[in-house]
């Protein structure tokens, strides 16, 4: 996250991804590395290198990248910002099985280095499944390539990282052994959105809202992502996942830290991912009994969203038959220390839901009743102030205002700030920012090792509580509507109420 007066071009570089051809490259990381190309953004001397099975020639990787640009390309392409992109796509062959391949791709990279003149700086980006990512980054240290002799040398680790906390941990242990913290940037595409990243600066760049951000006027928070989608064709991923460690750990948390943090020191990586780390690990750990209370799971049946007829789960292609997996998921979390204590957090999201919806919602504390008991008001309305990323990026204030009119009549009113009516801002994949930020060396929008594990930590309760109680206390839901009847009830057993979207 550069500040715009000082946006700099990265230094030369290798982009060496890894998974190549397969769907992310094609769909978001070479989409981006255009947009980010047509913006003048990418290095003067850069190379993108595909790692591809044997075989492969730099003509057939250049032509397939190409395909899976101008399939997802989220603005028309120029077609010479094109030419100049492929022109330096390189396939060099690695399969981590075969370890004799890895240095057989250093020699060929130093080559191409030499070539090109990019001074050995490489970033080595882990489009592939989870489970390659330790085999490959073991490669890559045994071989050398990920020491950093007067060039730097990063690796970019897409999520999922790890399943749970055990394997979170036994992933960081081990990758923190071949590399430095300071070289490793965790994604989690979420902060790659705009009205994420602004989350930080209506808090701190605006003297009103901090005063009133925590215990003494909040009442609690709302955090809901909710998708249209079903599952679709990921039915193989999805089954061993399910609604949780898919969104919650990760996606919901980066929503929750940055939303409950407290003010860094300063805006740079160190102090910034300090205090997230610092408030995600203040979130109270249940135990099994009290995970089982605070949470609602559900998973949904054949249903319609929209003019979409959507089958149930069960019959989802790859799906194990009688799955148990959660399709939704809603908590309800506590955080303590000295700003948050008391003050409730529910968390929701969930797949085949009405709309594709992502907010936090926080509601402040009813005003008192006293100063209009004798008028026709009984009942004030809420106030919130809601962040949203779907469906309209903005924020949104809702507060009282009297009715025109002889007598006090009050009503609850909107005001609306839309991003997209005050700034222009060209269609972008949301992985631009990130990938720049990796070939400048900033890592502020990425996960560190403790708060990946803070983050499991938290939901390891509710994991296992799930996984003990089996099919018992998984909500049937039909596709299409708002979630589990169950979700209402747990914020209505605390006098509260999830929301009404629109
Ligand atoms: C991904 C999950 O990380 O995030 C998907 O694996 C989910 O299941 C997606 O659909 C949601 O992202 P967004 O940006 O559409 O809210």
């Amino acid at each position: 996250m550069a500040n715009a007066h000082v946006q700099m071009k990265p230094d030369p570089c290798s982009f060496i991804i890894f998974g190549a051809t397969g769907d992310l490259a094609h769909r978001l990381v070479i989409p981006a590395l255009y947009n980010l190309a047509a913006a003048n953004l990418l290095p003067e001397r850069f190379c993108v290198v595909g790692i591809a099975r044997k075989g492969m020639a730099s003509a057939e990787m250049s032509d397939s990248l190409m395909r899976g640009l101008r399939k997802f390309a989220t603005r028309p392409v120029d077609e010479a910002v094109a030419k100049r992109l492929f022109e330096c796509v390189t396939a060099v062959e690695a399969d981590p099985s075969d370890p004799a391949s890895f240095d057989a791709m250093n020699e060929r990279l130093e080559r191409l280095e030499a070539a090109r003149n990019t001074g050995g700086n490489r970033l080595f980006y882990l489009a592939t499944p989870p489970g390659a990512f330790l085999p490959i980054s073991k490669q890559l240290a045994r071989t050398g390539m990920l020491a950093e002799n007067g060039a730097w040398r990063r690796l970019v680790v897409e999520k999922p990282f790890g399943t749970d906390l055990a394997s979170a941990k036994a992933l960081n242990t081990a990758l923190l052994k071949l590399v430095d913290e300071h070289q490793i940037y965790r994604i989690d595409h979420y902060l790659g959105k705009e009205t994420v990243q602004n989350i930080l600066v209506l808090r701190f760049a605006n003297g009103m809202f901090e005063p009133i951000w925590n215990r003494n006027h909040i009442d609690h928070v709302q955090i809901t992502v909710d998708e249209k989608l079903g599952v679709g064709h990921r039915g193989s991923f999805y089954d061993a996942t399910g609604a949780l460690r898919d969104m919650v750990p990760n996606h919901l948390f980066q929503l929750l830290s940055l939303v409950t943090m407290e003010p860094p020191a300063r805006f740079d990586a160190h102090a910034v991912r300090t205090e997230k780390a610092e408030v995600l690990s203040a979130i109270q750990i249940q135990s099994e009994q009290e995970a089982l209370y605070n949470s609602v799971r559900g998973q949904y049946c054949r249903g319609r969203v929209g003019d979409t007829e959507i089958e149930e789960y069960l019959k989802t292609p790859d799906v194990r038959p009688g799955s148990t997996t959660e399709t939704y998921a809603a908590l309800k979390l506590t955080i303590d220390n000295w700003r948050w204590a008391g003050v409730p957090f529910y968390l929701r999201t969930g797949k085949a839901l009405a709309v594709k919806r992502t907010e936090i919602a926080i509601k402040f504390k009813q005003a008192p009743f006293a100063m209009f008991r004798d008028t026709p008001v009984d009942r004030l309305s809420q106030n919130y102030l809601v962040i949203s990323t779907e469906p309209t990026e903005g924020i949104e204030l809702q507060f009282n205002t009297k009715v025109p009119g002889p007598t006090i009549n009050i009503d609850g009113v909107e005001m609306k700030f839309r991003y997209k009516d005050y700034f222009k801002a060209e269609p972008s994949t949301g992985y631009e920012t990130l990938i720049y930020d990796c070939m400048i060396g900033d890592n502020i929008l990425f996960q560190r090792a403790d708060s990946v594990e803070a983050g499991w930590q938290a939901v390891q309760p509710f994991l296992d509580a799930w996984k003990n109680a089996g099919g018992r206390g998984l909500q049937p839901y039909k596709a299409g509507c708002e979630g589990p009847e169950a979700a209402n009830a747990l914020l209505t057993r605390d006098g509260r109420s999830w929301r009404k979207f629109g």
